[in-house]
């Protein structure tokens, strides 16, 4: 080879934007370019000693190198190339992308091998790759949330009807008719379907409806009282804050949240012990505890739940939100409890936090935000004479017929006279010819044709006046709580039973004052 080639080889060694180096057979390193030396943070001395304090790179760069030079040997191939994890001098770790060939040195086996370092490259893909998971999952959340609010909105209505039949067919019985326990039984299980439902809308965050200001000292003293009647061998302590902030509510949602936490501090106490409730009006500032970063500052409810129980060991705790996560063995725990209660804090703006140690109890915090004005006490409905409704003429407005048959029998045996439409368009057309005679309107919510938020809007063009009361199995995108900021009068959660029925009738048409909510 003349001098200039040997030069100009030498040339492209020297000046290679990438590392190249020279191995025998074993893969020894024996020359390497300064491309290289840079990249693994060595010299020429430490590469030809094979050694440098306390860190080898050449070591498992040279096992690269030999297991390369085999694997050309072994399949009769030219070049190998591989990305691999590599070391320099000083420990640190990059992404090299190598290409290997064999090679003739001198009459002995030898390989050659260049290497770029792709760690930039390699960092980059990853985090597309993480980006694209965390859009993946959001979709696929948003894609479960519909789902569950689709099979929530049928699964009540199916509800609806068997709890209407059982209503109907209950009022005809003797209460110590044989086939009153049956019923009663089926009752349960359907009360037990709608708590399923209700749990999934939770976490589907979709059913936030009917918002009040609520004094959450009331809304614990009723669930307290609910929940303590069957579970006498629990001490319940109180600690309330007196006068506690209102907080902006869904009082129906609210009290799931609280339920689950007790059911859930009762099943972590087998055999018996305390559960302390506490109240507090709060200041949220940046550095509280547990405040998620996206939570706004400022005045917050704290309702406090601890109960002395089993506790949960950190592993556990970092699942407990997660819909269907559950460490328990029973039929009957789904694993929705805490994640309809993390769903709907969200839904109120608000946010939960949760301490607790194996073997040493736990602590619940649900944070709410405080609302400006004092609660508004619901005027309680005057109770009904002798159990029967004052008479009134109603339109129902619905487009299952199973459903609409039920609330029709329901109604009539409360002693109203009911007008019924199938949509939107034929209430609208009712309406407007018997507008004078209609007390109050009973609106779905999801319809299809004319949904119930435009039936809602035509009604109000035709008598600005008129009283409606929504009924729904599920509510899309928050429409049930759109619908009732524009005066809609009331919500009524699918399934029903007749007495509730009967009391959001009584609250809407006669309370002393049917303000709109
Ligand atoms: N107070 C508590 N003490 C100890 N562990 C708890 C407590 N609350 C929740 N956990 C743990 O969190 C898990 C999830 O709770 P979650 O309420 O979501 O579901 P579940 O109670 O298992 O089932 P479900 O509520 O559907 O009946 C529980 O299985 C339990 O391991
Ligand atoms: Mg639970």
């Amino acid at each position: 080879m003349s001098n200039l080639g040997h030069n100009l080889f030498r040339t492209i060694f020297e000046i290679a934007p990438f590392g190249i180096v020279i191995a025998d057979g074993e893969g020894r390193p024996l020359k390497a370019n300064p491309a290289f030396m840079a990249m693994f943070g060595t010299s020429a001395e430490e590469l030809a000693r094979g050694k440098s304090g306390g860190t080898t790179p050449s070591e498992p760069l040279q096992r690269l190198m030999s297991q390369c030079r085999a694997r050309i040997t072994a399949t009769a191939a030219e070049t190998a190339a591989q990305r691999v994890t590599l070391q320099r001098t000083d420990g640190s770790a990059f992404f090299g992308h190598v290409i290997t060939a064999a090679i003739d040195i001198d009459g002995h086996p030898g390989v050659i091998g260049f290497i770029q370092d792709v760690t930039g490259q390699v960092l980059m893909e990853k985090e597309r790759e993480q980006i694209s998971a965390q859009a993946q999952q959001a979709q696929k959340m948003e894609a479960i949330g519909t789902l569950a609010g689709g099979i929530a909105h049928d699964f009540n209505n199916l509800l609806m009807g068997i709890q209407g039949n059982i209503s109907l067919i209950m009022l005809n019985k003797e209460t110590g008719h044989r086939d009153v326990p049956h019923l009663k039984n089926i009752e349960k299980a359907v009360v037990r379907g709608s708590e399923l439902t209700r749990q999934i809308l939770g976490f589907a965050r979709g059913g936030k409806y009917e918002v009040r200001a609520t004094d959450c000292n009331h809304l614990l003293e009723r669930v307290v009282a609910l929940f303590s009647r069957t579970r006498k061998e629990l001490t319940i302590r109180k600690n309330f804050q007196e006068p506690l902030w209102s907080v902006d509510a869904d009082q129906g949602q609210l009290e799931q949240v609280l339920l689950n936490l007790f059911v859930n501090a009762w099943e972590a106490m087998p055999g018996g012990g305390e559960i302390q409730l506490e109240t507090a009006n709060l200041s949220v500032e940046e550095n509280t505890p547990g405040r998620p970063p996206d939570a706004a500052l400022g005045r917050y409810v704290c309702l406090t739940v601890t109960d002395t129980g089993i506790g949960m060991d950190a592993q556990t705790q970092a699942r407990i939100f997660e819909p269907f996560f559950t460490t328990k063995k029973t039929g009957s725990a789904t694993g929705l409890g805490l994640s309809s209660v993390f769903g709907i804090v969200q839904n109120h703006h608000g946010f939960v936090t949760v301490r607790s140690g194996k073997g040493r109890g736990t602590t619940f915090r649900v944070f709410l935000p405080a609302a400006a004005p004092a609660p508004a006490r619901a005027a309680a409905a005057p109770a009904a004479p002798n159990g029967r409704e004052r008479p009134a003429t109603l339109l129902l407005v619905e487009d299952e017929e199973m459903v609409a048959a039920i609330a029709d029998q329901m109604l009539t045996r409360l002693g109203h006279k009911v007008f019924l439409a199938g949509s939107g368009a034929e209430a609208v057309a009712i309406y407007k010819e018997q507008r004078d005679k209609i007390d109050l309107v009973i609106l779905d919510m999801i319809m299809p044709g004319m949904s119930g938020a435009e039936a809602f809007e035509q009604l109000k063009t035709i008598d600005p006046q008129v009283k409606v009361l929504l009924s729904s199995g599920y509510s899309l995108n928050g429409q049930a709580a759109a619908i009732l900021n524009r005066g809609c009068r009331g919500f009524i959660q699918k399934p029903f039973t007749i007495d509730q029925l009967s009391q959001k009738i009584r609250e809407i048409l006669f309370a002393p004052e049917s303000a709109p909510v």
